[in-house]
């Protein structure tokens, strides 16, 4: 086989066969197929799009480049979530632990972040004493002990992913439906949890910016999982406006906490037991709703948050952090953030709230960069909000005050004001199953 005939066959739009997706997936990994001819291919898969079964050969493919996990020993207890990225989505740190107080084993691995959106493994690593990395054993094992392990993806898992996603970033391949779909499918059926649940975020904040794609991507993935064996729901939820008000790693496990505590913001606490109320009825069966009120249950009573200290506490991290957020980085500098006129917040440009918080210190421009912990930003006012002049709209956080003047008219210009209310959106837009 030669790249050049299957890069040609993309191009004019023809279906590839399993047996050439499996040869152009080993002989990229393996360094025959270069950088240049693999974006090629994308570009040509970013135009003329893929059949449901080259997807699905493809995110086999990629699974199967690398180390597959064996969860069997936790029957159909292992359960797990992946977001397909937003702006201040802790979720992960509040669903884990309600999850396994109600009896499912979530042994996740999560990537760092990307682009303007957040990572899960980012945040965690805001935790002092955190491992983000553990031994296939030890995170086996506290996964059935604790019910939570969490670790970062990557590795000898799915490098094809990896190494496909790397190139997929700066090459303006990224929000492709069929590359989406594979990338996060390798990676959970690489990491072998018997049940998932899909977060796939629509709107402004997210990779996909309408709910015709989003859906679309969906239910790809849906329809990858069954076919792998795997229970897999996935839910449609809002990103036209950041989850929860905190934006930035140390900033968003303050806020995850609050609401393991029993407050927090609505939005981000009611998505949480959403989600939780999934991930649960495919653990054991029966209905999202009931587990949802069990979920509920779990937060008001102060059993997530055992379990939450529990799990920081066995992979290493410091867990008074769950009764003393001060303990946590927190950066030198702070600006608060006036509206310029009063009115509804009408729309808000999330993509660029989430590039301000990385302007800030809280992401990376490039993947060497070292991230400011403490970095980020409290929001005050969200989208439907009213405001008046003058009112605190945010606060920003970082380490370095010269990059505060850009930050805040960058995060001015993500807001859009109108005299009437914005029409109200769904949190969870859909439910595909
Ligand atoms: N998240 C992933 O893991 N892969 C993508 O391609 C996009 C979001």
């Amino acid at each position: 086989m030669r790249i050049t005939d299957l890069i040609e066959k993309k191009k004019l739009g023809h279906a590839l066969s399993e047996k050439e997706i499996q040869y152009l997936i080993q002989a990229y990994v393996s360094g025959e197929i270069a950088d240049y001819q693999m974006s090629a291919f994308a570009m040509a898969v970013y135009f003329r799009g893929m059949e449901d079964k080259e997807t699905a050969s493809l995110t086999m493919a990629m699974a199967n480049s690398g180390h597959m996990l064996d969860l069997s020993c936790l029957g159909n207890r292992s359960v797990d979530k992946h977001s397909t990225g937003g702006v201040g989505d802790k979720t992960t740190l509040i669903i884990a632990p309600i999850v396994a107080s109600l009896g499912g084993c979530v042994a996740k691995m999560s990537g760092r972040g990307l682009g303007h959106t957040g990572g899960t493994i980012d945040k965690l690593a805001s935790i002092p004493g955190y491992k983000t990395s553990l031994k296939e054993e030890t995170f086996i094992r506290q996964a059935e002990a604790q019910g939570v392990s969490v670790v970062q993806a990557g590795g000898v898992f799915a490098p094809a992913d990896s190494k496909l996603y790397a190139l997929r970033d700066v090459t303006a391949t990224v929000d492709s439906i069929p590359l989406i779909a594979s990338s996060v499918m390798s990676k959970k059926i690489a990491a072998g949890a018997k049940n998932i649940v899909l977060d796939v975020k629509t709107g402004s904040g997210a990779l996909m910016k309408t709910l015709e794609d989003s859906r679309i991507l969906a239910q790809a993935m849906v329809s990858i999982g069954k076919s792998c064996g795997r229970n897999v729901t996935a839910m449609i939820t809002d990103m036209d406006t950041p989850l929860g008000n905190a934006v930035g790693n140390a900033l968003e496990v303050e806020e995850a906490i609050i609401v393991l505590q029993g407050q927090g913001p609505r939005d981000l606490r009611d998505l949480c037991l959403r989600l939780a109320g999934e991930m649960l009825a495919l653990v054991h069966g029966g209905d999202g709703a009931y587990w949802e009120k069990e979920a509920a249950a779990s937060l008001s009573s102060g059993k997530a948050l055992q379990y939450f200290r529990d799990w920081i506490r066995a992979q290493g991290g410091d867990d008074r952090i769950a009764e003393n957020i001060s303990l946590l980085p927190h950066a030198r500098y702070k600006r608060e953030i006036y509206a310029p006129r009063s009115g509804y917040i009408f729309h808000t440009d999330t993509q660029k709230i989430g590039l301000t918080s990385l302007l800030l210190g809280a992401g990376r421009n490039k993947k060497e960069d070292v991230i400011h912990m403490g970095s980020g930003i409290l929001l005050k006012a969200k989208r439907g909000d009213h405001v008046l002049q003058g009112d605190l709209l945010a606060t920003l956080y970082t380490e370095d005050s010269d990059l505060l003047i850009a930050a805040k008219e960058e995060l001015l210009a993500a807001y859009v004001y109108a005299d009437t209310p914005p029409k109200a959106v769904p949190l969870i837009y859909d439910v595909i199953r």
